[in-house]
């Protein structure tokens, strides 16, 4: 089973609501989606951890799923901060089995992996959030047996980069139930992000923990703890590949792409 993990890429059809987004997100966006679809062996699917958008009109998700048609696997999507959630359901509702409701939750199986999708998006902010509703979706799904591997996939992070300027703004509301939940599941849990523009892996309450970079821009990296919020750095980009056997082995891999 291979998987690619892709993030933020801000795609925009006029003009970018981000300052720090590189005027030709778009075709920044074209070349990774190249670099997948050539991939051998083939992905079996593509998570795409929010930001698809930078702003969320109608013609952005338009540019985006003219971008994304070299793609023949499933892509499953969540909102990000810049993205527009009725935009995304309308863009998106014929491929992903989003839930009815006001989120954007749902849940997917490729094989035997189980992916568990939450919405985080807070309408007007830049952090995130999970209600209590949300939460005990999840934990019911966790609840049910299942032998393959699961992915939770969300755009603001739970867990912590260390870059404490961009960690003020991911996961506000929820982060402690969600980690009780994570912590009392009893089989391993991949839990995959974006939103700080920066690649990065962790653990957290014994989940693997991955955000993926963003080709529309990458944040430097900073970690002294008063640190103010970084800017933009160039740096190569890589998307990540997750090669996944069974419910106990990954191995993740980068891919570097050239944009
Ligand atoms: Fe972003």
């Amino acid at each position: 089973m291979l998987i690619a993990h892709i993030s933020d890429f801000h795609v925009f059809a006029q003009a970018p609501e981000t300052s720090l987004v590189r005027m030709d997100a778009a075709d920044a966006a074209r070349k990774v989606v190249s670099d997948i679809a050539l991939h051998q062996p083939a992905f079996d699917a593509v998570i795409f951890t929010g930001d698809l958008a930078d702003g969320g009109s109608t013609e952005d998700y338009e540019l985006l799923r003219e971008i994304l048609a070299p793609l023949r696997i499933p892509i499953f999507v969540v909102p990000g901060n810049h993205d527009n959630r009725e935009g995304l359901r309308v863009a998106f509702q014929t491929t992903v089995p989003f839930k009815a409701g006001p989120y954007l939750n749902y849940e997917a199986r490729v094989g035997d992996l189980r992916i568990l999708a939450l919405d985080t998006l807070v309408n007007g902010k830049g952090y995130g959030a999970l209600d209590p509703g949300q939460l005990d979706w999840l934990e019911s799904r966790l609840a049910e047996l299942h032998s393959g591997p699961t992915i939770i996939a969300m755009h603001h992070p739970p867990f912590p980069s260390g870059v404490t300027a961009l960690d003020d703004m991911t996961l506000r509301d929820g982060k402690k139930p969600l980690a009780r939940i994570v912590a009392a599941c009893d089989t391993p849990l991949i839990i995959l992000a974006g939103h700080i523009h920066r690649p990065f892996q962790g653990i957290w309450f014994g989940a693997f923990c991955q955000v993926g970079g963003g080709p529309s821009f990458q944040h430097a990296l900073d970690l002294r703890p008063a640190a103010p919020e970084p800017g933009s750095i160039s740096e190569p980009y890589a998307y990540h590949i997750l090669r996944l056997d069974g419910p106990n082995t990954l191995t993740n891999h980068k891919r570097y792409v050239s944009l």
